[in-house]
């Protein structure tokens, strides 16, 4: 069984990466930059935050967050993004969700122009991204990508089963699994067979957020079984699979923590600089 080891593979990236930007620095006089803005104080919202700061300065990025407090006026948020539009020393606009709720999300990502939008949010970046356009990845599922490629190269005609639909997650995944020729089924809260669904998946995304839904007996000998989930439990933290279980029967599989969580951020990095590098083209 391999465990597919999350943060060596972000640790690589992050290495790859800040080579990259050093060679950008040479040719542009300049380095990539990420603004995150941060509105209320939510601890997990904070951790993260703090998470992608460190990474970005780590790989030579410049990076500034931006904090309102929860009370804090849509417009507000809105004239700041449109601010850092225009921006020119402003390469990537990421605003952490979730927002308060008189907060219009719809509102916030369209506000953030598609080049700068690092989460690949925008409906433009979802429509370019279905239609096999470039556009900017969401780096969870850009970053489950990467980890499922790094086991297995060609994916051509393999069964691939994404549990969950969001936007964040499940969607966009579905897109990038079906650009590498996979048989994509996309599961959800009203899928009646999901075991049996599971059951055919070569690889098997779970991004549902229940915690240790997806059992041994759900997954195919020698699969490829990526957690998205991060839920807290008594227990303390665990994803969607029942990881002592499946590993016992999938061919690799990541754990949580330490899978998919630092390949995200490191990817939030690859996503700053793509969107440098398109803007100055
Ligand atoms: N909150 C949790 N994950 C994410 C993410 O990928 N992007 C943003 N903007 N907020 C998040």
């Amino acid at each position: 069984m391999i465990l597919i080891d999350g943060k060596k593979e972000a640790a690589n990236l992050r290495e790859e990466l800040k080579k990259e930007v050093s060679q950008l620095k040479t040719k542009y006089n300049k380095v990539p930059s990420l603004t995150v803005i941060l509105i209320g104080d939510l601890t997990p919202s904070q951790i993260y935050v703090r998470n992608k700061e460190k990474s970005a300065k780590e790989v030579g990025l410049k990076s500034e967050v931006i904090k309102y407090p929860d009370r804090v006026e849509e417009t507000t948020i809105l004239n700041k993004i449109h601010e850092l539009n225009k921006d020119e020393t402003v390469s990537g606009i990421l605003v952490q969700l979730p927002l308060p709720r008189h907060i219009n999300k719809k509102k916030v990502i369209e506000a953030i122009i598609p080049e700068k939008d690092v989460d690949g949010f925008h409906p433009m970046n979802v429509g370019n991204l279905s239609s096999g356009y470039e556009s900017s990845v969401p780096c969870t599922p850009l970053g489950c990508y990467l980890l499922i490629k790094k086991v297995e190269p060609n994916l051509s005609g393999k069964k691939a089963v994404v549990i969950g639909r969001s936007n964040l997650n499940g969607k966009p995944m579905t897109q990038l699994l079906l650009k590498e020729n996979c048989t994509v089924t996309i599961t959800h809260s009203k899928t009646k067979d999901l075991k049996g669904e599971c059951l055919k998946g070569d690889i098997v995304v779970a991004a549902v957020g229940i915690p240790e839904l997806v059992k041994g007996d759900w997954i195919k000998k020698d699969s490829i079984v990526i957690d998205v989930g991060i839920n807290k439990t008594e227990k303390g933290i665990v994803g969607d699979v029942a990881f002592e279980e499946v590993s016992k029967i999938a061919k690799a599989i990541t754990p949580v923590p330490g899978g998919v969580g630092p390949m995200t951020i490191a990817c939030l990095l690859k996503n700053t600089i793509e969107c440098f590098k398109r803007l100055q083209s």
